[in-house]
């Protein structure tokens, strides 16, 4: 993976293809699209029938011959040709005029810090298909860094926690890269996959996804009673439509169990690095980013299991976009040093 300033800036495009999210950045505009990674196809016709939030909501009220599909999975690009439909009607057009002025030439995107070439090659693809010539692509956890305006070209450490829908990563950067990183499959969508266990269990009770959203409000504190809060699902076994009121302690406690791999993490990072650079963190802290930062409980955990000042992202859901979006106009310092000239 290459980060050239020089090469980012000649990008007119940037995306952020997220297991939850698509984000598009276009230079000199700002951020053009945040919907959902999602599609609707009639298995009929093969055509799209929609795209983002609308097709976010026909999830699990479609009729046999409409499928809801995510074309993004655990980081990656699956289905490169859907993912390129997708992007296509999302961008449609907003694109088209600023195209007309300005042919695309160049697009960047972020992956993964451990993308493998194939990953790397679908995201590559999925870009040249929507007609960028030329596509960079982009450490997520640099991008995100600099979205969360961290200095990461210094030589000191500042360290990220990326949670997002699908993985969290872990890394603590210098100089403009990654130094010591690593990544756990627990994200919003494992922690809504463990909260409709957890009610199934208890309860009998299958919830639709929808009715998590409700909940992660109520620990908040905000909108419903802490004592519990009403969910309506269908009953396991009459299949009937049934309401019950869920103890929040209870989710609460569910809730927590799969951050815990979060601290795994965090201190198996800590442990590869030297100790200077654990030495700056003990200052500096922990920045938490990514649309599950937001998690009930997730900041006070991570205090206190790690001792270390703790700070959330302005935006943190849309901050890899933004870096991505920082570096195409030339707004941050170089990432990459450049040679000395004697
Ligand atoms: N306020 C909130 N509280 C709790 N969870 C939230 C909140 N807002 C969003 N989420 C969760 O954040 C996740 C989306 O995060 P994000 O937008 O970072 O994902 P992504 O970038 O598409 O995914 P990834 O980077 O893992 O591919 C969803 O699973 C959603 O449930
Ligand atoms: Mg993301």
């Amino acid at each position: 993976m290459t980060i050239s300033l020089e090469r980012l800036r000649r990008c007119s495009i940037a995306v952020d293809l997220g297991a939850a999210r698509t984000r598009v950045y276009l230079k000199r505009k700002g951020l053009i699209v945040d919907e959902p990674s999602v599609a609707a196809v009639n298995t009929r016709t093969g055509g799209l029938i929609a795209v983002g939030t609308l097709a976010e909501r026909m999830t699990g009220r479609t009729p046999s011959h409409i499928r809801v599909v995510r074309p993004v999975s655990g980081g990656r690009v699956v289905d490169i040709a859907m993912a390129q439909r997708m992007l296509r009607f999302l961008v449609g057009n907003k694109l088209r005029r600023a195209w007309r002025r300005k042919p695309l030439v160049s697009a960047a995107v972020c992956v993964p810090y451990d993308a493998d070439p194939l990953a790397e090659r679908a995201a590559v693809e999925t870009l040249t298909g929507l007609g960028a010539r030329r596509v960079e692509l982009v450490d997520s956890l640099v991008a995100a860094a600099v979205g969360c305006g961290l200095p990461v070209e210094r030589p000191e450490a500042t360290m990220i926690v990326v949670c997002g829908a699908a993985t969290t990563q872990v890394a603590v950067l210098s100089l403009g890269s990654i130094v010591a990183a690593e990544r756990v499959p627990v994200g919003g969508e494992t922690i809504a996959h463990a909260v409709v266990q957890h009610v199934r269990n208890e309860h009998a009770l299958m919830l639709p996804s929808q009715a998590i959203r409700p909940l992660h409000l109520a620990l908040s504190g905000a909108g419903a009673a802490m004592d519990g809060t009403e969910v309506h699902g269908r009953d396991v076994a009459t299949g009937l439509a049934r309401s019950v009121q869920i103890d929040i302690e209870g989710i609460r406690a569910v809730v927590q169990t799969p951050l815990t791999g979060v601290l795994d993490a965090i201190g198996a990072v800590l442990r590869r690095c030297p100790p200077d650079l654990v030495a700056d963190l003990a200052e500096r802290g922990i920045m938490l980013a990514g649309g599950s930062a937001g998690l009930p409980g997730f900041e006070d955990l991570l205090r206190d299991a790690t001792g270390m000042p703790l700070h959330i992202a302005e935006h943190p859901d849309t901050c890899a976009v933004e870096g991505l979006g920082a570096m195409l106009e030339g707004s941050v310092r170089p990432v990459i040093l450049d040679p000395l000239s004697p």
